[in-house]
């Protein structure tokens, strides 16, 4: 079978500014946040460097602006009047019926149109800021765990354990969603562009 790579008519649809912004900050941060904790040691693991706790004091900082960055994120969607909210989480019946005719225009090996309503890509976009969420979430709740003396060293334990959770599927999306960013470019939809404009 042969990959048709043409795909379906775009229909025009565009950004609002605030929500690019939003994104790019996102991204930013997030993707920022993914890097230092390759290179990091915080202070309680059993191999620590003077540079690895550096780093991993910025990762504590950024993370927090991180956060901030996640629920401006959600703050923004009551106002946002491309109905972002049902585009990142198209669960209703509508929503539910835009995913399955994006996965057969897939399985005719075919990209689905890129438009306003949520489809396929708004339910895995939902679900990477649902990730990106999980991880804010968490590591606010650790830098908090880590200024309350004593901190209760179980709850502690399952915190970090659900961060590092959330942190493995931001990979997989974080992987996945820059892979298909640039696979459209290169097709010639305007993805890239259309969301990173000024
Ligand atoms: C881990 C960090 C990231 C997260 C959590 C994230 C999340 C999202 C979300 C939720 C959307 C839907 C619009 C919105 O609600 O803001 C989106 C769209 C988009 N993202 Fe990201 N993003 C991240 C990083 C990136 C990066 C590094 C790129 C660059 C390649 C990128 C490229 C795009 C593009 C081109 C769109 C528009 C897709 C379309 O028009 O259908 N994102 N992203
Ligand atoms: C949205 C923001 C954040 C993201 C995306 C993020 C991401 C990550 C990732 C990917 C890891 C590595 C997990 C692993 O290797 O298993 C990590 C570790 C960690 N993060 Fe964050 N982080 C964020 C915010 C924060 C904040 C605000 C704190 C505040 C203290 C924090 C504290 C930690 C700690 C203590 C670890 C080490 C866990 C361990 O391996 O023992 N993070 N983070």
């Amino acid at each position: 079978m042969q990959f048709d790579w043409k795909p379906l008519p775009a229909v025009h649809h565009e950004w609002r500014r605030p929500l690019r912004w939003l994104h790019g900050a996102l991204a930013l941060t997030i993707s920022l946040q993914m890097f230092t904790s390759l290179i990091m040691s915080p202070p309680f693991h059993h191999h620590t460097s003077a540079f690895g706790l550096a780093v991993f004091s910025l990762h504590q900082y950024l993370g927090l602006i991180a956060a901030a960055v996640v629920m401006l994120h959600w703050l923004w969607m009551p106002f946002d009047r491309q109905r972002l909210f049902s585009h990142l989480f198209p669960w209703g019946e509508e929503g539910r019926r835009d995913i399955v005719d994006d996965l057969r225009t897939l399985a005719r090996w075919r990209f689905p149109a890129s438009d306003d309503r949520g489809g396929l890509a708004g339910l895995v976009h939902g679900l990477g800021l649902l990730a990106a969420t999980g991880a804010g979430l968490t590591g606010v709740l650790l830098y908090l765990l880590a200024g309350s003396n004593p901190a209760p060293a179980l709850l502690f334990y399952l915190v970090v354990q659900l961060h590092s959770l959330c942190g493995n599927l931001i990979w997989g999306y974080l992987a996945g969603h820059v892979l298909l960013a640039v696979v459209h470019h290169l097709i010639g939809q305007p993805t890239l562009k259309r969301m990173f404009s000024l």
